[in-house]
């Protein structure tokens, strides 16, 4: 109940923006909504039998926000995105979403909440063309008859605000480009309307064009108001796109800045260990070092 609750408000201000759900309680929703971020995890920790994957980590997202998740493979980037998808359940800490302390502790109470994931594995069916793949699961029936020409429609309108380079939503997946297929996969998770959007590693296979592409369309994504995680072990993706940047090592959160405030040379040495952690934005540099030590 309380989930469908904070679902419902969440939602609003995306939708109300696109013009979905005209809605009287819209702005004030939108207001309380803006104070707490979208997603929170605090000192969430998760071992796989005696190994400690996540080790205290404190993380938030916000409408309107690209936080970027960095590491070497096997820092925990892949764990932390599963925690958030409901995929593996924390052994200890809180989440919050919009403020209140949730449970995630299947990917349908994640979906509820309204947190999408994209994975590294698109889980695309090659056979069935784009419109079919991304209501793989979901598709709308009327009179037990699969409406096809409302799907094609929905799958159209959602790539078209996303702006994704697909020519028709009846080609084969098969036949699409590794950019294109990403762009499917991520307009299949904006088929329910996430206010959180998880996407992990969701360049690492692609050409400089694709990747351009790609980023194009998680920058659109901000600007409808969802809030975005993006996993990604290319700093010049990263530099490009997000606001944020939180560097993990080793299952813990080593350093956490504004993107304007560090360089690439700061955010190498905070994944490789050289520096303890990123440097802090002025603001905070005389009081707060995160997860020094
Ligand atoms: N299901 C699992 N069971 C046991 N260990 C796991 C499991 N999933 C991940 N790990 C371990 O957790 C660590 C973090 O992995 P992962 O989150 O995939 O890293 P990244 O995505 O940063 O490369 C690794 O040491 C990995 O072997
Ligand atoms: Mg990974």
């Amino acid at each position: 109940m309380i989930d469908e609750v904070l679902t419902t408000h969440a939602r609003e201000p995306v939708l109300a923006e696109r013009g979905h759900i005209p809605s009287l309680h819209a702005p004030v929703l939108a207001a309380q909504a803006s104070r707490a971020p979208a997603l929170c995890l605090r000192q969430v920790c998760l071992s796989f039998g005696g190994v400690q994957a996540l080790e205290d980590i404190d993380f938030e997202v916000r409408r309107h926000e690209i936080v970027a998740i960095v590491g070497e493979n096997a820092a925990g980037k892949s764990t932390l995105a599963k925690v958030m998808a409901g995929v593996h359940r924390p052994t200890s800490g809180r989440i919050l979403s919009d403020g209140a302390d949730v449970t995630i502790n299947s990917p349908s109470a994640a979906a509820r909440l309204g947190i999408a994931t994209v994975f590294q594995d698109l889980a695309l069916a090659d056979n069935l063309d784009v419109a079919a793949n991304m209501f793989l699961g979901h598709e709308l029936k009327r009179a037990f008859i699969l409406h096809s020409e409302e799907m094609e429609n929905a799958a159209r309108a959602i790539l078209d605000d996303i702006g994704a380079r697909i020519p028709s939503v009846r080609y084969p997946v098969a036949n699409l480009s590794a950019g294109q297929r990403q762009s499917v996969a991520i307009a299949r998770a904006l088929l329910a309307k996430p206010r959180i959007v998880v996407l992990d590693e969701p360049t690492s296979s692609l050409s400089v064009t694709q990747t351009g592409e790609v980023l194009d369309l998680i920058t659109r994504m901000r600007g409808l108001g969802h809030a975005i995680v993006f996993i990604s072990h290319n700093l010049a993706d990263v530099q490009a796109i997000a606001d944020r940047v939180v560097v993990m090592r080793h299952g813990r959160i080593v350093g956490e800045s504004p993107m304007s405030y560090v360089t690439y040379e700061d955010i190498v040495a905070a994944i490789t260990g050289a520096t303890h952690t990123l440097p802090a934005p002025p603001s905070t540099r005389a009081s707060r070092v995160v997860g020094a030590g």
